[in-house]
């Protein structure tokens, strides 16, 4: 789960360089951005256009380019990432690193960086049992670097030994689990309620609502990427299912809530969803038909509030119970009389009058009403909300400890 997460590869000169292709791919199948440099080494092996191509971004191989200065110092590199990930690390870049030698652009962004570093060494077997290979890593762990690797098997130069670069699958397991250990949510367990309801009129109508489930979607993301274990409860929506999220797709409000009732216990319940407030009361086992006796009067059942069952259970209420409200007039009078009602602690609420665009639109205008008082956050991206949430939530979660 690397959503958010934004990685340097640096791919030096060796065989197993062609692994490097792979990695670029399983990294952001998880959702991270990847950014690659290219030593000169490295392009004896893998072309600048298949790493561009994999990453979709520029490769960058020149410390002295005119071009990349101007637009993107090597400074800058190193600055823009999240982790810098040496995969294959030869021998010569453990040693260039281990001694500080900064001769071209990958061992001058790792001298310069300040960032956590992963080196997944790949070379020869004597090369890598040599007491100066040996030394050179002891250095960098000493330093902080993360070692991933090598693993033992045949070498592409016949011997057999210690010295193969660790599987792509493998390295970008070592990636999640770092950003995993440093998570702030690691080892808390959230649940977010997202999109509309359909609640059943006969077998083929039904009563729903235009929430795209953006809002909610986007939170459970950013709870996951922040290392916490996430239930998504979706209404239907068009929205692909977020990896590294356990997704739960429901139809009707009922459903919903025995959804979210199977999934406590949890630190944190976002409520998201545009559940819908009504049902059809007995729903028609067979197509309701035009008989001319006039429409049909369908008569309505009150929807249990999802929100308020959440925070008001017992024994499992989560520890922190997060509503949404949607008004169009009064909104902070509104959400915080809603607060109360509910019981539940933080109301985020917004503006979805029609001129503003909020409802399946890309931004959203948050207040957030909580026992403290009410915090304006300025007109943002749905993707910056739930970041901004996601944070709040964890620095809440850990003060409440
Ligand atoms: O009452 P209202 O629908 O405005 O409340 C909105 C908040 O309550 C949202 O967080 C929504 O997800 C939640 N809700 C719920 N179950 C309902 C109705 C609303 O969880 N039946």
């Amino acid at each position: 789960m690397l959503h958010g997460k934004r990685i340097l590869l640096i791919v030096s000169g060796g065989i197993a360089a062609y692994k490097s292709l792979e990695l670029v791919r399983r990294l952001r199948e998880r959702g991270a951005a990847v950014r690659c440099v290219l030593t000169r080494g490295g392009s004896q092996f893998v072309t600048p256009l298949s790493l561009a191509a994999l990453s979709e971004d520029k490769v960058y191989t020149e410390l002295f380019s005119l071009t990349d200065e101007a637009e993107m110092g090597h400074i800058q590199l190193s600055r823009d990432a999240d982790l810098l990930i040496v995969a294959p690390a030869t021998a010569d870049i453990l040693a260039k690193m281990a001694h500080g030698q900064a001769d071209d652009l990958a061992s001058t962004v790792l001298l310069a960086t300040d960032k956590d570093v992963m080196v997944a060494p790949a070379m020869n077997v004597r090369m890598w049992e040599h007491a100066a290979t040996q030394a050179n890593l002891e250095t960098l762990r000493q330093r902080g670097v993360h070692v991933v690797g090598p693993e033992e098997g045949d070498m592409a130069c016949g011997e057999y030994g210690l010295g193969r670069l660790s599987e792509p699958d493998d390295i970008a397991d070592a990636v999640s689990n770092f950003f995993q250990s440093s998570a702030p949510l690691s080892g808390r367990r959230a649940l977010v309620t997202s999109g509309p309801t359909h609640e059943p009129i006969d077998p083929v109508r039904y009563i729903a609502n235009r929430s795209s489930g953006r809002q909610g979607h986007a939170i459970a993301v950013a709870l996951a990427s922040r290392g916490a274990a996430t239930t998504l409860i979706s209404g239907p929506t068009s929205l692909p299912d977020p990896p590294g999220v356990t997704v739960v797709r429901v139809e009707s409000a009922r459903d919903m809530l025995a959804a979210c009732e199977a999934a406590l216990p949890a630190d944190v319940a976002v409520c998201a969803a545009a559940v819908a407030d009504w049902r059809v009361a007995e729903m028609a086992s067979e197509k309701l038909k035009k008989n001319g006796a006039g429409p049909p009067a369908l008569e309505m059942a009150e929807n249990p509030d999802i929100l308020a069952s959440l925070a008001a259970a017992s024994n499992t209420r989560p520890g922190l119970v997060i509503g949404f409200a949607a008004e169009t007039e009064q909104v902070v009078e509104h959400a915080s009389a809603k607060r109360e009602r509910k019981g539940c602690d933080w109301i985020l609420a917004n503006d979805v009058s029609p001129e503003t665009g909020t409802f399946g639109g890309a931004d959203n205008t948050i207040h957030l009403v909580s026992a403290d008082g009410v915090e304006d956050w300025p007109r943002m991206t749905k993707a910056d909300v739930a970041n901004r949430l996601a944070d709040r939530i964890a620095k809440t979660l850990e003060t409440n400890e």
